[in-house]
This record gives C-alpha cells, structure tokens and sequence, in this order.
C-alpha cells in the first residue's frame, strides 16, 4: 500500500516554542495513529530542535540553501537540518518565489537535499487560472526547471505539491475544484511522462495545496485524485488539523 502524506506548513509561526511544542504534541496524538497516511511538521528553523516528535512523525523545514557550509550569512543548508532529524524539505514555495526565488535556485535546491538523502518536496502553482489556458505551459516550465538534471534514482523519491497561488490562504469554498484539480494533476503526469516516462510518472506523489480544510479534504483526495496536502492556515493547530488527518486516513 502507497501511503498518503500530509504535510503541515506552518509558515512563520508560531511565536513561541512553547506554542509550538504544544500543536506538535496535538497533532502527534493523531498523526502518530494513522494507518495510511505519513504526517510532516515543517516548523520555523528556529523551532526544528525543540519540537519533539514521536518516532512515525516526520520533522520538515521550509526551505534551505544549496550549499553545505561556508561564508553565507544566515542562510541554513540541507546537512545542518538533516542532522536535527529533518527527513523532508519544502522547496520552491511560492511565498519565496515571490521574494525572488527562481527557478534555477529551486533546482539548485532540489539536488541538493536529494544529495543529503532528504525528500525534496517541490512547490508548483500559477498565479492566475487563466481560461486560455496559458497557465499549463506555466506549469510545465516550472517542472522541466525544477528537475533539469535530477536523475530517475532520485527523480523516484520527489514528491510534488501543486499549489496554485489563487487558492492560498483562503477559505475552504475558495479551494480550487477538484475536478480542475484532477485535470491539473493529469497534466503534470504528463510533463512528467515526457521527462521520466508514465511508470514513473504516475508513481510519484503529487499533492494539493491551497485553502485545505476539514470541508473539503475528502472531495480534493477522491475526486482530485492527490495523494495527500501541504496545508498551511488550517495545520497550525491540532483542532484543525486532526479532523483532516482522520479524514484522510478513512478514505
Ligand atoms: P493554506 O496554505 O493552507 O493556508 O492555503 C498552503 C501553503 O501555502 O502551503
């Protein structure tokens, strides 16, 4: 069984750690029960050593740099978060993409938590769902960049989270449909199947991200065909949260 996964972003927040440790502690309750589906917290870096997380809870961070050490003022790289127990990485969200991250930063990115043995989990999404559809070779450009040269062994490991920049930080309602989602995630296999062939190209876990919440979770995954969220707003607390990891998991 292919487990789903289902990833809590939580931007930058909380303030405190006491905070932080206290939704951890929440969400391990549930997260820790789960029989399908894989739980990642992605907190501040600042907070990635305090907050203690069962052994079946995987610990993310938001972003690193490329390289592994030297004379780059305040930036973190892959080594340093993978020894704090770091399994996962979000790349090239769109958040930092606004602040002027470009594709070539976030292949650069990609390769380089894959060299440290840590799941890239690579940020898409257009800015407007425009009806002409200008919007799939958006897409498809993205993706050709953020993979240029990462190879099958590694390309197998990705996981990509499809998140369009309309939906997020919205209510439930404004989440996109999820048959769109469906057309969407169609799409992107194929772009994937021209780089790395359709066995591969359906193996790999494409997620949803943008205004996820307990009202929709079941439509996106069923009818979205994703295999799991990035979910910003709604995994800061674990009264939130857990309702959608219960759903998810009983799908
Ligand atoms: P949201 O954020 O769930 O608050 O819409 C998603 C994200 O930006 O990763």
């Amino acid at each position: 069984m292919v487990k789903r996964i289902i990833i809590a972003n939580w931007k930058m927040n909380p303030i405190s750690v006491v905070e932080a440790k206290t939704a951890s502690r929440g969400i391990s309750k549930i997260a820790t029960k789960l029989k399908k589906t894989d739980v990642v917290i992605a907190p501040s870096f600042t907070h990635i050593p305090l907050v203690s997380l069962p052994k079946n809870v995987f610990l993310g961070a938001q972003d690193v740099f490329w390289d592994t050490k030297g004379a780059f003022t305040g930036f973190v790289s892959p080594a340093q978060v993978s020894s704090l127990g770091v399994s996962h990485v979000i790349v090239g969200h769109s958040e930092r993409r606004a602040l002027g991250e470009t594709d070539e930063m976030v292949n650069k990115k990609v390769k380089a938590v894959l060299r440290e043995k840590m799941v890239p989990i690579v940020c898409i999404g257009e800015k407007d769902h425009d009806s002409s559809g200008a919007y799939l070779s958006f897409l498809s450009n993205q993706i050709k960049s953020a993979f240029k040269s990462v190879i099958r062994s590694d390309f197998q490991k990705v996981i990509i989270a499809y998140e369009p920049i309309w939906a997020i930080g919205k209510e439930a309602k404004d989440a996109m449909n999820a048959t769109k989602l469906h057309e969407t995630v169609l799409y992107i296999q194929k772009i994937l199947g021209e780089m790395y062939g359709r066995e591969l190209s359906l193996k790999v876990k494409i997620i949803y991200g943008g205004s996820v919440k307990e009202e929709n979770a079941s439509d996106l995954i069923l009818n979205g065909e994703v295999k799991g969220f990035l979910i910003g707003g709604a995994s800061l607390k674990a009264e939130t949260f857990n309702p959608i990891l219960k759903i998810v998991d009983s799908l």
